[in-house]
């Protein structure tokens, strides 16, 4: 058969899953340099066909919705956690819908509202790092904040104000759903799988009991986007989302939101801890758009520092928290300007993280330099008309043949990129006006590539208050 060549492997079954889980990088580069951008690995009995490259990543997010299927491929893993009737439970057509909900309620407006909500829980949360010098944990940190934040700004104050230690547990309890085992094996009957199941009602009926609550007060004067979904839509058939659905909607928006942009945060200051002149790159911005560290950032001010939205964008070229992006294959599938087909029933994956560490997409590739970016979007734009600008700062690239795709491309790209952008940047502004950083040790964390997000191993930094 014309298959994409087959990674020998010795371990039946499991098949490369040790190497990607331990590391992937080399992993996949050296795959690449011997079969090419196309090739099949094995990975807990299921046939992955990896696509790398500018030309992989459009072949995956390009996939017609007849020859492959995120649906497929996800369900068994996010329809437990999120509930029914909502993204991988529906077809296509009514996820983008229900996406384009969404990204009515990320409004401007809206993001403009909550720069002010991320800054007062920054503070508030770094009162403990209340020494003048220390060292702690600060995947562990960006995780406790991002969930504060987020919830302010997606739930609403008076979901905020409500969460408490159970919240937490009944979080994390849902959480423990998104487990690698369930991505191969559908729903075992494990306690933990009992737990998320448990957690997942607690979760719908408090954002149920807020809704009444809401429409029983009729309050309208909040920007988060449970009340949009309250109050704005309805599908193009005229049935309007109903309130579960909602509850759905907002428990997947917690979820996806949350590892992926905590660990970015993480990954962010972990770069900076180990690139100590940035923080002054950075502190110097804000003095140059702002006046002084003294006056608040804003939204609008935030669109001018672009030292810090390249921060980002580089953190999230080598630190990519969603690794690979994969679909399942609905019909035989040949692969364009190859020979290769892909039989029905396998799965293709891509993965950019290679193609952004490519030394023939990025000059020294694997180096940390966000002024790189500078240069990229001056030729990008002489090269590509299909540049998109978000409207806060920087241009971004949406098309599916690009080399760097952190939020993927397609039908199925994120939707939470500005939302992740206005609270990665507007906590780590926050952040250096407080702290100086330094790793631990000098001691770059380890990266686990095994949790479904990729995270840094006990990322420990040295602080220092900048107010002592
Ligand atoms: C989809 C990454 C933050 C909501 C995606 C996809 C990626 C991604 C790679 C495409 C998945 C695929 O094609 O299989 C990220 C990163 C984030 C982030 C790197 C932060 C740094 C967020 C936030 C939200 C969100 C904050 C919600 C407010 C979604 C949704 C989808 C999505 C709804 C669509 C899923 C689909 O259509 O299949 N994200 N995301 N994401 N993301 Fe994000």
């Amino acid at each position: 058969s014309n298959e994409p060549p087959m990674v020998p492997y010795w371990i039946p079954f499991l098949g490369s899953a040790i190497r990607v889980g331990t590391d992937p990088i080399r992993f996949y580069q050296e795959c690449q340099e011997k079969y090419g951008k196309f090739f099949t690995i094995t990975l807990v009995g299921r046939k992955m066909v990896t696509c790398l490259g500018a030309e992989g990543n459009n072949f995956v997010f390009n996939a017609r919705l007849a020859d492959a299927s995120a649906e497929e491929a996800y369900k068994g893993l996010t329809v437990p956690v999120f509930g029914t009737g909502v993204v991988y439970d529906v077809q296509n057509s009514v996820l983008m819908e229900q996406k384009r909900f969404v990204k009515a309620g990320l409004s401007q407006e809206n993001l403009r509202a909550y720069v002010p909500m991320i800054i007062k829980e920054t503070l508030e949360y770094f009162e403990r790092w209340n020494e003048p010098k220390g060292t702690d944990d600060i995947h562990e940190a960006m995780a406790e904040l991002v969930i504060l934040t987020a919830s302010r700004c997606l739930l609403g104050d008076d979901v905020r104000s409500q969460m408490d230690e159970s919240f937490a547990k009944v979080y994390s309890d849902l959480d423990g759903g998104f487990a690698p085992i369930n991505f191969i094996f559908e729903d075992l009957p494990l306690p933990a799988n009992r737990r998320r199941d448990q957690a997942h009602v607690k979760m719908r009926n408090f954002f149920l009991s807020i809704m009444q609550q809401r429409r029983k007060n009729k309050r309208t004067d909040t920007h988060d986007i449970m009340q949009y979904l309250l109050d704005n839509c309805e599908y193009k058939n005229g049935r309007r989302l109903s309130d579960q659905e909602a509850a759905h909607i907002l428990i997947a928006l917690l979820l996806a939101g949350q590892h992926t942009s905590s660990t970015t945060s993480a990954w962010a200051l972990i770069y900076l801890a180990q690139n100590p002149e940035i923080f002054d790159a950075l502190r110097e911005e804000q003095i140059r758009v702002l006046g002084s560290l003294d006056a608040e950032v804003t939204f609008d001010s935030l669109k001018q520092m672009p030292i810090l939205d390249n921060v980002v964008r580089e953190t999230l070229r080598l630190r990519p928290p969603i690794m690979t992006m994969i679909r399942k294959v609905l019909r035989d599938l040949p692969i364009p300007g190859t020979e290769y087909v892909i039989p029905q029933g396998a799965y293709i994956q891509a993965v950019p993280m290679i193609s952004q560490r490519d030394d023939g997409y990025f000059k020294n590739a694997d180096k940390f330099s966000p002024f790189r970016w500078e240069d990229y979007d001056k030729q990008q734009k002489e090269r590509d008309d299909d540049v998109v600008d978000y409207g806060w700062g920087a241009i971004h690239t949406s098309s599916a043949k690009s080399p760097y795709l952190p939020f993927g491309a397609g039908r199925h790209r994120c939707i939470g990129e500005s939302f992740a952008y206005v609270q990665i940047k507007t906590i780590l502004a926050t952040f250096v006006r407080m702290f100086d950083l330094r790793l631990h040790n000098n001691k770059f964390p380890e990266v686990d590539f095994t949790t479904l997000i990729v995270t840094p191993v006990k990322p420990l930094v040295d602080y220092t208050r900048r107010d002592q």
